[in-house]
């Protein structure tokens, strides 16, 4: 899948089938977060591979807000160095680097809480100097979502031409 179609259709999955995920993907996955660029390409990050059933049972108590982390394939929760002042931009932008590598071979996947999860660090045994600031849900999707559709804003709305207010459609060559 081509990297823009990839971003173009990527949606969040909150539900997913049963079919387990082969390792090759999920390493895949994986290296694409490792492989991402971080500022000053300090790296202030760790990715947890989940896919006992129990341990991904207890994530799905633990995370109010992805419940649904106990139905995934695998999840994989995302801790950065405490002491990083670039942390959560460099977990963002690995954590889209997993989605759209995820997406482009079918399998969706979501970001579940935020900065905190003590109670899910405590339960993988990461350690106190690693914040976890997301548990990711991977799996290929129960259904097709919104039929496909994304609501966003208006490009008019969010996009300026050289000035802000200008309008970038209909500037661009
Ligand atoms: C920083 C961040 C935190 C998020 N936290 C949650 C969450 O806790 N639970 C959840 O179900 N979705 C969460 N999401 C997913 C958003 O709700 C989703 O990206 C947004 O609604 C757009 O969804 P769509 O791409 O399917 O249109 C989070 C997304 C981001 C970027």
């Amino acid at each position: 899948m081509e990297v823009f179609e990839a971003v173009q259709t990527a949606l969040a999955v909150r539900d997913f089938q049963r079919k387990p995920v082969d390792d090759s993907a999920i390493l895949r996955i994986i290296e694409s977060a490792r492989l991402t660029g971080s500022s000053m390409n300090q790296q202030p990050w760790h990715f947890v591979v989940v896919q006992n059933r129990d341990t991904l049972t207890e994530i799905g108590k633990l995370v109010s807000s992805g419940p649904y982390n106990a139905q995934a394939a695998f999840a994989v929760a995302v801790a950065i160095d405490r002491s990083s002042p670039f942390g959560i931009s460099d977990a963002s932008r690995a954590i889209q680097s997993m989605i759209l590598t995820a997406w482009s071979e079918g399998i969706g996947s979501n970001w579940t809480g935020w900065k905190g999860m003590d109670s899910v660090a405590s339960l993988l045994g990461i350690p106190t100097e690693l914040d976890v600031v997301a548990v990711m849900p991977f799996g290929y999707p129960a259904r097709i979502l919104n039929k496909g559709k994304k609501r966003r804003k208006k490009l008019l709305e969010v996009a300026h031409s050289e000035r802000f207010g200008q309008p970038l459609i209909g500037q661009l060559p």
